[in-house]
């Protein structure tokens, strides 16, 4: 098969991670004989710094042409601390999503053997937990209008706007996964104050009932975000909007022990992202420190969404657990022992699925 992806670093610890997530694509493009094509192109600060947009017209070009992005992180401390800065990084991954009409960011939160002990939460409640967040990601609070600032500089606001062709499409979604899974989807909402949750709730019953075999559950988001580090195996499937599903994913790569680890797949219109959920860890940027298996992960998710190649996608997965038992692991996983640098990390995974 023939692959043609864009690879959009960023900026931070981005293109350390996204070089060893890039080795793995093509050592396993080369043991299971496919062709890779991939070009790079700007994204975040990086871009602003070269051209003074953080999503150029070329890079977007790029992603149209392209069957999959692989996506590092941005984000820059230059911009966080300057609240007047006319354009931030951010704006660049959020027009990335809204412009590819990547709706659904799927966050599949697992647990591996050699990190159970490695989770704040106790042993014997992560074990074995392993669910699907569904996070929407092209509407809500992130995009609705009118947001900005008074004259007088004295008043802020946002507003958050759902329709229920989006709010259908995504918790549709929700159902086909649940009934590809255990047939359990928790629909998250704060419907006891906001008015565009009590629309998801009208939207979800009525789905509900072409779903009869799968157990719906609505859950507000702050009993949530209790229970999901309460009892993380109570769940399967959780959909929820956008900026719930931001902050409940952070929270949950607590179950797996570390926000290094957890990829995502952005699905919708045109071309599919893959990136780790994690930011762009400036502290880290250009000392080799940074965990690179949520954006190697990322790419098993690429292999197995946007090429359907579950093998490949495996291939990947056997190699990171392999390598965990090995103990080849970034600081943040070390537990103490001794560290790896991000590219022997990388390395020692592409040699591995190599031989
Ligand atoms: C994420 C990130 C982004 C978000 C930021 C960088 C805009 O936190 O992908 O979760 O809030 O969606
Ligand atoms: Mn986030």
């Amino acid at each position: 098969m023939k692959l043609k992806i864009a690879v959009l670093a960023g900026d931070g610890i981005g293109p350390e991670i996204v070089a060893q997530a890039l080795d793995v694509t093509k050592a396993v493009c080369q043991k299971f004989g496919h062709t890779l094509e991939y070009k790079s192109a700007l994204v975040g600060a990086c871009a602003i710094d070269a051209v003074g947009d953080p999503y150029p017209g070329e890079t977007h070009a790029l992603c149209m042409e392209s069957d999959a992005v692989l996506f590092g992180a941005i984000g820059s401390p230059k911009y966080d601390n300057n609240p007047s800065a006319k354009v931030r990084p951010e704006q660049g991954l959020l027009a990335m999503r809204q412009k590819l009409g990547l709706y659904a960011n799927i966050r599949p939160v697992t647990t591996f053997p050699s990190l159970i002990h490695q989770s704040p939460l106790r042993a014997e409640l992560v074990e074995g937990a392993d669910f699907m967040c569904i996070r929407e990601l092209t509407g809500g609070i992130y995009f609705g209008r009118p947001q900005g600032r008074s004259e007088d500089g004295q008043t802020a606001y946002d507003t958050c706007v759902y329709t229920v062709m989006e709010i259908e499409r995504i918790v549709r979604l929700a159902y086909d996964y649940a009934m590809k899974r255990s047939k359990r989807l928790c629909i998250v909402d704060k419907a006891n104050v906001l008015c565009t949750s009590r629309l998801w709730r009208q939207v979800s019953q009525q789905l509900e009932k072409e779903y009869p075999e799968v157990a719906t559950e609505y859950m507000f988001v702050d009993n949530a975000a209790m229970q999901i580090v309460r009892g993380p195996k109570h769940f399967d499937v959780i959909v929820t909007e956008n900026m719930f599903g931001d902050i409940l994913t952070d929270e949950a790569s607590v179950i797996t022990g570390s926000l290094g680890m957890l990829p995502s797949a952005s699905i919708g219109v045109h071309t599919s992202v893959f990136e780790p959920i994690h930011g762009s860890y400036p502290q880290a940027a250009g000392k080799d420190i940074a965990n690179p298996l949520a954006t190697i992960l990322s790419a098993a998710l690429m292999f197995e969404y946007a090429f359907d190649l579950p093998k490949e996608g495996k291939a990947i997965r056997d190699a990171v657990a392999a390598g965990m038992a090995a103990g080849i692991v970034t600081e943040d996983i070390a537990e103490g022992k001794k560290a790896y640098k991000t590219s022997e990390v990388g390395q020692w995974i592409v040699k591995s699925i190599t031989n």
